[in-house]
């Protein structure tokens, strides 16, 4: 990309308060909840919104992984939204955990059940539980309490749940299904350059 045009895209960025993607978010989850309600998701509303918001949350999962790499092959510096994106990923998954376990399974008792004898929400069950550790540490409190060295350790568990929500939604669509595949391709790639690039880094010291 010339870099001129990347030097102007990274200037307008910074006129972006990041705040904007929290309110996009919450908007957008919105919205969805009401097409819902109002009966515009079709004739299994809950499953709907269930994987709707799913969805949104392994794409945002994506964005924010992408970060790294975009700045380092093209020069775009998405960093100050990063923290932004990741916390709304989570915000899409809690939602879609409240619709799993409030609309879609609703007993107590059936959720347990769900957990251990549905492999693909074991997996997504463990994706969830790896991402909570970074939503609560995702503030300047925590990375100065912790030091960044620790706290970029702890960040390393992005790894991990995204390989699991990939194969979480690998393990629902039970064969062929291209978007599936696609997410769980572009995640082992960025997962791929991550480390190639942090490779890089350790073997440059
Ligand atoms: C917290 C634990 C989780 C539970 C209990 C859960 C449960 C579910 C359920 C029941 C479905 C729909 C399956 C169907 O329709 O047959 C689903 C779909 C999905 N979930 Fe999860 N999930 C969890 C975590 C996650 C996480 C962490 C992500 C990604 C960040 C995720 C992404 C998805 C995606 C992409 C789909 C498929 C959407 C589609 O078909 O378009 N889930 N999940």
């Amino acid at each position: 990309m010339a870099h001129a045009m990347v030097v102007r895209i990274n200037g307008g960025l910074r006129q972006v308060p990041p705040g904007v993607i929290y309110a996009l978010g919450v908007g957008w989850a919105g919205w969805l909840f009401w097409r819902g309600l109002t009966g515009d998701l079709g004739v299994e509303p809950i499953n709907a919104l269930e994987r709707a918001y799913g969805d949104i949350a392994i794409k945002l999962m994506i964005a924010t992984l992408a970060v790294t790499p975009l700045r380092h092959w093209t020069g775009l510096n998405l960093l100050r939204f990063r923290r932004a994106l990741g916390l709304a990923c989570f915000g899409f998954v809690l939602a879609h955990l409240a619709v799993w376990a409030l609309l879609d399974v609703q007993v107590v008792s059936a959720l347990w059940d769900d957990v251990v004898k549905r492999p693909y929400v074991t997996v997504g069950m463990l994706s969830f539980l790896l991402l909570v550790p970074l939503a609560v540490t995702s503030n300047d409190l925590s990375v100065r309490r912790m030091g960044a060295a620790s706290w970029r350790g702890l960040h390393r568990l992005t790894y991990p749940a995204a390989v699991l929500a990939a194969l979480h939604y690998l393990w629902i669509a039970k064969g062929f299904d291209i978007s599936a595949i696609l997410h769980a391709v572009v995640i082992v790639a960025l997962l791929a350059l991550r480390l190639r690039g942090r490779t890089r880094v350790q073997m440059a010291r």
